[in-house]
């Protein structure tokens, strides 16, 4: 099995970072592969909680080579935040326990301010993104005149080139500001700030390509680390209320430059209900106490910009569509112990629209938004189950529950979590963990 992926099957936020942390040991690689510092992971090691955004949850296992490959957009300055925040807590990363693709794709101050302007100009719903300037930074990428890779930092014309894009953002950045308080950005002070986050992570840049094909090639085991979830992808999700990248099963590949006969093994991460942050339709959506119950229960509050969660019931039309879309063999089923204490519990089986009633999921965000779903409902349970440590213990109806949504999406549950510890995990299918 050398490639195992773990993705989100929902609107990111899964706590896919738990899972792969779970998977890591033994393993050689660890590897981000798409987004940037918009997304968040909590793992808890013992009483220790680590928040990360750009580094893999790999960090946290010694002995492992975690890679940020070329499909991410890296803010630089969070990067050395990151790497100086674990070493004070004791985890140093050096250049062999982290190597960052020199094509990676880097964030810099206009994207910040693009965001800014772009995500309330969508002329309907903002988008309500993360401000961390992703959309931008992948725009110019796509765009190719404006953006700088990583590799280019290193180069004799980087100056000019900053200089050069400095201007021009200048004047696009003065005419799209209308709310006057444009302040022109400095290509010198710029040029001498990316300098030095350029000659700070020197020690870790790398062809993560290579790295990565010479190690598969000889059968040495690799974790694909998924960040946000799969309804965030730019094509295949629910568009413009999306991240900018594939941050679904198909962005692995073009993420990360290895190919599909690598990726063996895909394991589909879900939390047990639903949750979104920022715009965009959200059929399930709770708006309700049951809905702050979750939230609270959840802390479902953003781990990077501590927005509150909008939270609702497990959807499975979106997670049969995103389950497929990644050619998922087992699902991962988080949060389980937030459930605890309802009377019923609601699954979305099916929507309708138009009078119709249909199992799949609209391509167009104006449909998903006129949808009805339809609800079959569960007994819940009472009793708390976070100290529960095998399956047999859990309780009949969280059996049934789960009984449920593995039949509905088809793929068995692998993995149910019932609380952030790494104890607090019930591994079903045990030869997840062999490698
Ligand atoms: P952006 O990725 O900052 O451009 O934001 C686009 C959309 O994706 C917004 O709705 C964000 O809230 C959402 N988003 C981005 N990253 C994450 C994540 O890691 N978890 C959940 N939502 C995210």
């Amino acid at each position: 099995m050398p490639g195992t992926c773990v993705i989100g099957l929902q609107w990111g936020d899964e706590a896919k970072g738990k899972i792969v942390d779970l998977l890591t040991a033994g393993r050689r690689y660890v590897v981000r592969y798409q987004g940037g510092a918009n997304a968040g992971h909590t793992v808890k090691v013992g009483n220790e909680v680590y928040k990360l955004s750009l580094l893999p949850s790999g960090v946290l296992t010694p002995g492992v080579t975690c890679l940020i490959t070329g499909g991410v957009v890296l803010n630089p300055a969070k990067a050395l935040e990151e790497v100086d925040e674990l070493a004070g807590r004791g985890i140093q990363l050096d250049g062999d326990s982290l190597k960052i693709s020199d094509r990676v794709h880097v964030i810099l101050p206009w994207h910040f301010a693009e965001d800014k302007v772009l995500d309330s100009s969508t002329g309907g719903e903002n988008i309500g993104t993360t401000q961390r300037g992703i959309g931008p930074c992948y725009r110019d990428k796509v765009a190719r005149s404006h953006a700088i890779r990583l590799g280019d930092m290193y180069r004799p014309d980087f100056a000019e080139r900053i200089k050069h894009i400095t201007e021009a953002k200048n004047r696009v950045l003065a005419a799209m500001v209308t709310d006057g308080d444009f302040e022109p950005l400095d290509a010198d002070a710029i040029y001498k700030q990316y300098s030095d986050y350029a000659e700070r992570l020197k020690p870790y840049v790398d062809d993560t390509t290579e790295i990565l094909l010479s190690s598969l090639e000889k059968g040495e085991h690799v974790i694909f680390e998924g960040a946000q979830g799969s309804l965030l992808d730019v094509d295949h999700g629910t568009y413009p209320y999306v991240t900018s990248s594939n941050s679904s099963g198909v962005g692995i590949s073009n993420g990360s430059g290895v190919p599909g006969k690598y990726l063996d093994r895909v394991l589909g991460v879900v939390k047990a209900y639903s949750t979104r942050v920022g715009g965009g339709p959200f059929p399930t959506e709770l708006d309700n106490e049951t809905g702050q119950y979750l939230r609270d229960r959840g802390n479902e509050y953003g781990t990077v910009t501590r927005r509150p969660r909008r939270c609702g019931w497990l959807d499975a039309v979106a997670i049969r569509y995103t389950a497929r879309l990644g050619g998922v063999d087992g699902l991962c089923v988080m949060l389980m112990d937030v459930l605890s204490g309802l009377d019923e519990i609601k699954i979305c089986t099916a929507y309708e629209i138009d009078g119709k009633r249909t199992t799949v999921y609209p391509s167009h965000v104006d449909d998903l938004r006129r949808v009805t779903p339809v609800y079959e409902s569960v007994p819940g349970w009472k009793e708390e189950i976070d100290q529960v440590k095998s399956y047999d213990e859990l309780p009949a109806a969280a059996h049934a529950y789960l009984d449920r949504i593995a039949e509905l999406i088809g793929c068995p549950v692998d993995v149910v979590s019932v609380g952030p510890g790494r104890e607090q995990t019930i591994v079903i299918n045990e030869s997840l963990t062999r490698c």
